[in-house]
């Protein structure tokens, strides 16, 4: 309970090693399983994002920890053979602005060398789910590059905006009781 297993393969990228069996599963897990690999998913956040709205490697740290603690929000962490390979999260607000919608998708990331094999979709999924599972009817993203990913995913456009003076597009997304 509580862990995702996909295999590659059925994700649409070809492997014909079989004894690479472990390499070719993705193991999706609440970071809270893995509290040794915080330290990475918080660099990659910092990396990609830390100069918006100013956040240090310390803050994302404690956010990741802060959702540790309860059911929700939380952090999820892909896992390819030993390997992290990607993150997604679920928070109760990611805007200062429209503070009346939650929960949202954020901190969507895959590192570059594991970029096309599918594995944000399969995380942001994961997230779809188990928001689902947690009650709710719908969830909320803002992204400023990520808008069309989401929308083969099934996200709709509800708002565009300038958030810190980036245009960003806000999205939504129904979930199926
Ligand atoms: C965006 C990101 C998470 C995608 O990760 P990924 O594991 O490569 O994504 P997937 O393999 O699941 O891609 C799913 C689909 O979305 C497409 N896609 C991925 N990133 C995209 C982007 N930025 N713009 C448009 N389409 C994109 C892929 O081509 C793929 O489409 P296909 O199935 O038709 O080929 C990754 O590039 C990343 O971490 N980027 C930096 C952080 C970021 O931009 N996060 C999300 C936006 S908030």
């Amino acid at each position: 309970m509580g862990r995702k297993r996909a295999s590659i393969t059925q994700l649409g990228v070809q492997n014909d090693e079989p004894s690479a069996e472990e390499r070719n599963i993705i193991e999706i897990l609440n970071i809270k399983e893995r509290p040794d690999l915080i330290a990475q998913v918080a660099q990659w956040i910092h990396q990609e994002w830390g100069h918006f709205r100013d956040r240090s490697l310390q803050d994302i740290v404690r956010a990741i920890e802060n959702g540790c603690v309860a059911e929700y929000p939380f952090t999820l962490v892909a896992i390819m053979g030993a390997e992290p390979v990607g993150t997604a999260s679920l928070k109760i607000h990611d805007m200062d602005l429209l503070q009346d919608f939650t929960p949202w998708l954020a901190g969507v990331y895959v590192p570059t060398i594991h970029r096309g094999k599918n594995i944000a979709s399969l995380l942001v999924s994961e997230v779809e789910e188990r928001a689902r599972r947690l009650g709710f009817a719908q969830i909320y993203l803002y992204t400023s590059t990520g808008a069309k990913l989401y929308e083969k995913l099934g996200w709709n456009s509800i708002q565009e905006l300038e958030y810190d003076g980036i245009h960003v597009v806000v999205m939504d997304k129904m979930l199926k009781p």
